[in-house]
């Protein structure tokens, strides 16, 4: 091709779709579209039931008064809530996190070891900035969180899962793995969990397990990154104390008012180690300069003159009531499957019957007019087409009723199919109708 643009001193040619494809860096071709980020798409559709994504239900937000708020901000306080901020985030705001924080056990909180992100995602990648070279090891929980695992992925990590079952991470299986690391020679740059209501598996990490997993972590020297969007949603309990509160030199807690407020805020914050925050605040600079003013100061008059804790307390009610809503219908419609049964937060994680492949038979759902997440999303390696991720957060519990009935038949039809034909079969149409594969990668 000709008229292809080229690189100054570069012999190299792109490609047809991309003519820019060889002057990425090498990190780049790591980017993946998120299984669940294809099937948005498809899933927004209003005949289908999601069961698929995480997005929080905001109906019960007291929305004219927020307004008013925001109206008041900008006439009051514009100058400062639309102009750059401190790359730390707004001093006054990273005091109210402090109180936040105690509701998750941590108590006497330096304000100063604060640093307000854009979302709790932005937190995962500075961290992944920070500590990951190509190659290096994290630990993550089987499963876990596919937006983290996508950051490690873009550093080009060497994600190692560690057992999970339904009292949280394993402790035998975290010191079984970093010893094993340690005998190749390999060192773990730290362990990513999500201890409550985690995403996707939506258990909880014991509280007799908390101290062991900190006390393995400090001897092996292992750091941790404890991801706690979901700690306060507990359906009928108070969040147990956090990993941070067990060892706060060897711990970065990451915070997100995404599910406990609105994810339309974007603000989450890392409370780290005195060192590990200098570094979290250069990288922060370098990325974004500051986290959103406007955003802070809002969230700031929101914690301060709102029952917010009140709101969290409705939240809860209401994923409670939908979380019953899908364990009765899995129970009904389901029963050759297992799952999890979460004490708070939005998801279960289901098993299929032997020989069902959740990636495959999603296409098949979809039509049926239900969405779910493959249980592959939540893997580094491949693993995982023998569960899927429903979310009990966004529909009602009519639609949560109608969505777990559509799927069982699904499901009723993908077993005789395997029954007859073997496990493997996949109908032809299977492939072509399936919007909801993740898109291919630039490799
Ligand atoms: C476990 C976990 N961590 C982090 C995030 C990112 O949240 P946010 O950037 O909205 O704070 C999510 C979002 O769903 C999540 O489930």
């Amino acid at each position: 091709m000709s008229d292809t643009p080229r690189r100054p001193g570069d012999n190299t040619q792109g490609n047809r779709l991309d003519p820019w494809f060889d002057a990425y860096a090498e990190r780049a071709h790591n980017l993946r579209a998120s299984e669940i980020r294809a099937l948005f798409s498809v899933v927004s559709r209003p005949e289908v039931v999601s069961l698929a994504g995480g997005m929080p239900n905001l109906k019960d937000l007291p929305l004219p008064r927020l307004a008013d708020t925001a109206h008041k901000l900008i006439l009051d306080h514009g100058a400062q809530a639309l102009q750059y901020g401190s790359g730390q985030g707004w001093e006054i705001l990273r005091d109210q996190l402090v109180d936040v924080m105690t509701y998750d056990g941590i108590t006497g909180a330096d304000p100063d070891d604060i640093v307000v992100t854009t979302g709790s995602q932005q937190a995962l990648d500075l961290m992944a900035e920070l500590f990951i070279d190509a190659g290096d090891v994290v630990l993550a929980e089987s499963p876990s969180y596919v937006g983290a695992l996508g950051c490690f992925r873009a550093r080009q990590a060497d994600v190692v899962h560690v057992d999970l079952d339904e009292d949280g991470l394993v402790p035998e299986s975290l010191e079984h793995t970093i010893r094993g690391l340690k005998a190749q020679g390999r060192a773990v740059k730290f362990l990513y969990t999500i201890p409550n209501f985690q995403n996707p598996a939506g258990v909880t990490l014991s509280e007799e397990r908390r101290p062991i997993i900190a006390d393995i972590c400090l001897r092996e020297h292992v750091l941790i990154l404890e991801d706690n969007p979901y700690g306060l949603l507990g359906f009928d309990s108070d969040p147990l104390p956090a990993l941070k509160s067990y060892s706060p030199e060897g711990v970065v807690y990451l915070g997100s008012v995404s599910k406990m407020f609105a994810p339309g805020m974007r603000i989450g914050w890392a409370f780290a180690p005195h060192a590990i925050r200098d570094k979290l605040i250069l990288a922060s600079e370098a990325a974004i300069l500051s986290p959103t003013m406007f955003g802070q100061m809002f969230l700031s008059q929101y914690l301060a003159d709102y029952d917010w804790y009140g709101q969290v307390k409705s939240f809860r009610s209401m994923y409670h009531e939908r979380c019953e809503a899908m364990l009765g219908a899995l129970a009904e419609y389901m029963p050759d499957c297992s799952w999890t049964t979460p004490s708070g937060g939005f998801y279960t994680w289901v098993r299929l019957p032997d020989g069902l492949d959740a990636k495959s038979m999603l296409p098949r759902a979809v039509k049926a007019q239900v969405a779910y997440v493959s249980g592959t999303a939540f893997y580094y390696d491949g693993r995982g087409a023998d569960h899927m991720r429903l979310s009990f957060c966004f529909p009602s519990p009519e639609e949560i009723r109608e969505g777990v009935r559509r799927l069982a038949s699904v499901v009723n039809a993908e077993k005789d199919l395997v029954e007859m034909f073997g496990a493997g079969f996949v109908p032809l149409d299977g492939h072509h109708d399936g919007p909801a594969t993740p898109s291919s990668s630039a490799h």
